[in-house]
């Protein structure tokens, strides 16, 4: 009985603490894409001395450590269930979505980029305070498969979040359930 009304408590929202790692790496995640669009295509403009691409390294391997705390986070805890309205289908796209973000947008893109820094034998210093060792050793001839993997990673999951926002929009203004509501800052809110 105790644990049957647990249950249903548990499903309302994600803890603070999800929700802080979500939002502090949802913003550090789409402010380095921006920031590697702009180093990348407004080079003369914007990047002339490498300004833009130092701020997109220096921000963007921070989530190499925050994703550790995460991952970590997130074994231990589990999410809300998903409403009873969702079809099993539906449940289960939006659980590989999840996957999809957390092992491609959070883990391999950084990853990548860290890949190709090294094999160009150039610094990353992380949130501008420490120096990230090389991953592998600088090799000239890998800088354009590794400029090439980086690259179409970022774009692969700049569609696959923006998949990510249409889906929580969809939950929240046309399905009504609380998916979305279940990850915003605690507000004063009743269970239905
Ligand atoms: C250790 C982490 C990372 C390193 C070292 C890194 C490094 C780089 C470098 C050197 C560039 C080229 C910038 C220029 O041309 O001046 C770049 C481009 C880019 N990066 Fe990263 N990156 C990292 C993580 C990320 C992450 C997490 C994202 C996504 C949030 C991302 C998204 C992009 C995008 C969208 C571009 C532009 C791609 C294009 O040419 O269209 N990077 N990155
Ligand atoms: C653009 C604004 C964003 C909104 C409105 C948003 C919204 C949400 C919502 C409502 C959830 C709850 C679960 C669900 O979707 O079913 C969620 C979960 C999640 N979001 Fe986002 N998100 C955003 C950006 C991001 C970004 C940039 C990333 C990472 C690149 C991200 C990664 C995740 C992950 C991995 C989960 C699963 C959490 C878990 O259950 O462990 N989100 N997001």
């Amino acid at each position: 009985m105790k644990k049957a009304a647990m249950q249903k408590t548990e499903t309302i929202e994600y803890t603070s603490t999800a929700k802080w790692l979500h939002w502090g790496m949802a913003l550090a995640w789409l402010t380095s894409w921006g920031l590697g669009i702009l180093a990348a295509h407004w080079r003369d403009e914007l990047n002339p001395q490498h300004e833009l691409t130092f701020l997109h390294k220096a921000l963007a391997s921070t989530l190499l450590f925050v994703i550790v705390a995460r991952v970590a986070w997130r074994l231990k805890n589990r999410p809300p269930s998903l409403p009873e309205s969702m079809s099993a289908r539906m449940k289960r796209a939006a659980i590989t979505g999840h996957v999809l973000l957390y092992i491609i947008a959070l883990i391999a893109l950084p990853l990548s980029g860290w890949y190709w820094s090294s094999v160009a034998d150039k610094p990353i210093l992380v949130a501008g305070l420490f120096l990230l060792p090389p991953l592998v050793d600088a090799d000239p001839d890998l800088y354009d498969l590794a400029k090439y993997i980086h690259t179409w990673t970022s774009w692969f999951c700049g569609a696959l979040v923006g998949g990510h926002l249409l889906a929580a929009l969809k939950h929240h203004f046309i399905d009504k359930d609380n998916i979305l509501t279940s990850m915003l800052p605690r507000i004063k809110r009743r269970a239905k």
